[in-house]
């Protein structure tokens, strides 16, 4: 989603502007801008589209200096166009603000902001709090950064600037991210630790309602009041110790990330399977013995992705660890007010700690006095930080907008909360020695799993015309069959829908024909005859079958027209084999149409708006 990244020192800003906006491109956007600031006054060059096309307009008509600030903006308020990108300057060009977050009163601010005569020029949410810094200003930018801040309602992470001080950047921050950079050369403001790596050494986190100003000589934290605040810095490597844009040769980074899920998952059990007491063990939870047994109910938390990882999770912890588990959209939790009692704790699930409905729904559970737990990937995030403990993927991080690596880690982790949380309980130490040695096979499985590549990129020429993909699945690949067709729609634009299997019955097998392929999750289980028969409703009524099973399953194969082939594993634990021949001919049926894979239309890497 929309990224900050700007800098005050004693280097040429430009190179370093647009090597930050870069770093910051997988999140998602479709207009860029920078404005940089000296003596002369606010210079802007802004483009809508990609920063390539922003390079390019600074190529023809270049800017030097050496305080700048830039952004790249996800549309909210108005169309993806060069007069609605960022920066945004006030009437006289005194001041350049860019902006991430949503301002909720901007209308009536606008309106009052015209009444005094005020001439806008764009239809964002953001030129309002440019308008009202230019106004509030008597002198002191942090003063009227500030004042204009306490204005407006809504989320929002800032910096500005002002031809009157020229080599001071102002940023604020309220729901929406922002860390000062740290350098040899001077200091930088951004959205993502990740965005400053090429010139920052330490970094501070921003919280909510604190304001920063840096020069190229310093830095400083207030709070609203005024106050002085002592942040502690982080070194920024440690934070961002995967920062990691290079291909190693795959042509996309989604493809090179389904591929590194075997080491992911090694990375994420790494010192946490403990084998002589047959359990899993983690650092950061921050629950005792006590507060552990007392747990009575779970609610998981989550959007997208994540959240099917939580659906996973909930036929986990009923099985291994016999606890009641809630999944939730965020995006609804955080609105809901449901009877929740004392012994309930609330689970976030993400992968980059940003999502802001997750943030919103952890607040919330916090507020009410619940003890919050977080899986997520992005070290330092604002989620990891605000949790009462948690759990780190140790995933690497994931550029590819269609998350994958992520998903597998996710699952990988709750199947050893799992474990964790049933060995308090009635799991025997002979039925955890199982489990521990079942999670360690796990790597050398999904190795095996990616092997059905070449199968799936002949399934995909097949089906890329398709207009409708149906994904069946019963008990833990029900979730599953809905990660498959979000991946699917999301990269390929094509309407897929993720069903329980038995469910099609009940409405959608109206569109099955020759025309609707169903791919049916079948390896072998429990439910695995119930698949079958619901796999030869399909074929009744002509509909093309393409099945994800044991390579061995001569059964499967008489019904299917395509057999992907999986390694056995045990049920609980399919879910994240089963996942990769789905990323697999997402991946490849997006480049059979010619999509950006990496760079999905109207997608955002983290959605940092409600
Ligand atoms: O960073 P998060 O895990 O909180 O993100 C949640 C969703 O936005 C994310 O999973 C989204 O659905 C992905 N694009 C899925 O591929």
């Amino acid at each position: 989603m929309c990224g900050i990244i700007a800098f005050t020192g004693s280097l040429d800003v430009i190179p370093i502007l647009l090597e930050g906006l870069r770093r910051l491109e997988y999140r998602g956007y479709d207009s860029a801008g920078v404005a940089t600031v000296d003596e002369t006054g606010i210079h802007l060059r802004k483009r809508s589209g990609r920063i390539t096309e922003l390079a390019r307009a600074l190529d023809d008509e270049p800017l030097t200096g050496v305080c700048g600030i830039s952004h790249t903006r996800w549309a909210t308020h108005g169309p993806a166009t060069e007069w609605n990108a960022h920066p945004h300057l006030d009437e006289a060009a005194d001041f350049a603000v860019v902006h991430n977050g949503v301002i909720e009163n901007h209308l009536q601010l606008r309106q009052q902001l015209e009444d005094d005569g005020v001439v806008f020029r764009s239809d964002t949410d953001t030129e309002v709090l440019t308008h009202l810094v230019a106004k509030l200003w008597s002198g002191n930018l942090v003063e009227a950064v500030t004042r204009a801040t306490e204005l407006v309602r809504g989320t929002y992470g800032v910096a500005v600037i002002c031809r009157h001080e020229p080599g001071t950047i102002v940023g604020a921050r309220l729901g929406s991210p922002l860390v000062i950079g740290i350098g040899p050369a001077g200091h930088s403001i951004a959205s993502d630790p990740g965005a400053l790596a090429n010139h920052a050494e330490k970094i501070v986190y921003l919280a909510d309602r604190q304001i920063c100003q840096i020069t190229p000589e310093g830095w400083t934290v207030w709070t609203r009041d005024a106050v002085t605040v002592d942040c502690r810095m982080h070194d920024l490597r440690q934070v961002v110790d995967t920062i990691d844009d290079d291909l190693n040769g795959f042509p996309h980074h989604m493809l090179k990330e389904i591929y590194e899920q075997p080491e992911a998952l090694t990375n994420a059990m790494r010192g946490r399977l403990d084998e002589a007491d047959a359990t899993a063990h983690f650092g950061g939870l921050n629950l005792d013995p006590r507060q552990l047994r007392g747990v009575e109910r779970i609610i998981m938390t989550a959007c997208g992705t994540s959240y099917h990882a939580g659906l996973v999770g909930e036929y986990l912890f009923e099985e291994l660890a016999r606890i009641p588990v809630e999944v939730e959209y965020a995006s609804e939790l955080r609105y809901r007010n449901p009877p929740v009692d004392r012994n309930t704790i609330t689970l976030a699930i993400t992968q980059s700690g940003e999502t802001a409905d997750t943030l919103a729904a952890l607040r919330e559970s916090k507020r009410m006095g619940h003890t919050t737990l977080a899986i997520c990937n992005v070290v330092g995030s604002s989620i990891a930080r605000e949790a009462d403990g948690g759990v780190y993927l140790h995933a690497g991080t994931e550029v590819g907008v269609a998350s994958t690596k992520a998903f597998t880690s996710q699952v990988c982790v709750l199947a050893m909360l799992a474990v964790y949380f049933g060995r308090t309980r009635h799991l025997s130490a002979l039925q955890g020695a199982r489990l521990i040695d079942e999670l360690q096979a796990l790597p050398d499985a999904v190795r095996e799993a990616l092997r059905c590549h070449d199968v799936v990129k002949q399934v995909a020429q097949r089906h890329a015309h398709a207009r409708n993909i149906l994904y069946l699945g019963r008990q833990y690949l029900y979730p599953v069959a809905l990660e498959g067709a979000l991946k699917l729609k999301e990269i390929s634009y094509i309407h897929a829908e993720g069903y329980p299997a038995a469910e099609m019955k009940h409405g959608p097998i109206a569109l099955v024909d020759e025309e609707t392929p169903s791919v049916f999750l079948v390896p072998r289980g429990q439910v695995f005859d119930k698949v079958m028969s619901n796999m030869q409703e399909i074929k009744a009524r002509r509909g093309p079958v393409i099945a994800i099973a044991s390579p061995a399953d001569r059964e499967v194969a008489r019904v299917a027209d395509d057999v992907i082939p999986i390694p056995d594993v045990p049920e609980w634990l399919q879910p994240i084999v089963a996942a990769i021949p789905l990323q697999l001919l997402a991946y490849e049926i997006s480049l059979l149409r010619g999509c950006d894979v990496d760079k999905p239309r109207n997608l955002a890497k983290s959605v940092t708006v409600e």
